[in-house]
């Protein structure tokens, strides 16, 4: 895949397809970084069509960093129950008060220091830095993972792809729109690019695509040995 045409061919697909999540800012509007930290976290282990709801009731209760600091742990328990994995849901408040005590009250937007706040591992910070402020950040979640691992036809097994993996993913990030392209590989990912039966058809990055081209792209990324 030639990295000059990924990206147009892809936002240009965005474009036209964008879901409307309510986490994302409108096409030329700036995203709350709140938002975006708050519903990455929420989609870590979950799907989006479960997240929805849970993300409007929680900003409806916590709108911003400051209330989510001065939240009470039981309300926030309650709030997170059904979602799984409640250590996110004390990151999450332990993260609101370093924003207010440390940040004042405002995310920071580089990449580093973002990793330095509860919960965020590498792959929420580079979400939030991309998403929320534009940065060129490399974002890889599953969905993504997946689409790169076709398109360059990369056929060593996982865990051990992943570098290969993410030095493609690096290749084919713009510097503009990094937060868009990020949304994008993740919508084609889940909706185009998937597991068993991909919609190469349907695709924009068809013409691009390494293992389309050489036929059965549902084998790739390859799982780990078991
Ligand atoms: N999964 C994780 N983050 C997402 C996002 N911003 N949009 C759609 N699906 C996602
Ligand atoms: Fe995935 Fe098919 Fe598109 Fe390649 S052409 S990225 S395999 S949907």
């Amino acid at each position: 895949p030639d990295p000059a045409h990924v990206a147009p061919a892809l936002l240009a697909w965005y474009d036209r397809h964008r879901r409307a999540l309510p986490w994302r800012a409108l096409p030329g509007e700036v995203a709350d970084p709140y938002r975006v930290w708050l519903s990455e976290v929420m989609l870590q282990q979950t799907t989006v069509a479960a997240v929805r709801p849970r993300f409007e009731g929680w900003v409806a209760r916590w709108p911003d960093f400051a209330s989510l600091a001065a939240a009470d742990e039981a309300e926030v328990m309650a709030a997170w129950a059904g979602l799984g994995y409640y250590a996110r849901a004390r990151n999450l408040v332990a993260a609101a008060k370093a924003v207010v005590a440390d940040h004042g009250g405002a995310f920071p937007a580089d990449e580093a220091t973002l990793r330095t706040l509860p919960g965020l591992g590498a792959y929420t910070a580079a979400a939030v830095a991309a998403i929320a402020f534009g940065s060129r950040a490399v974002v890889v979640d599953a969905n993504v993972e997946r689409v790169v691992a076709r398109l360059f036809a990369i056929g060593e097994a996982l865990p051990g792809a992943r570098v290969a993996i993410r030095a493609a993913a690096d290749r084919i990030t713009p510097d503009a729109r990094a937060g868009d392209f990020a949304q994008a590989m993740m919508d084609l990912g889940s909706g185009i690019c998937t597991v068993k039966t991909p919609s190469c058809l349907l695709c924009p990055l068809q013409d691009e695509c390494l293992a389309f081209r050489e036929g059965a792209p549902e084998r790739l990324p390859v799982k780990a040995a078991k």
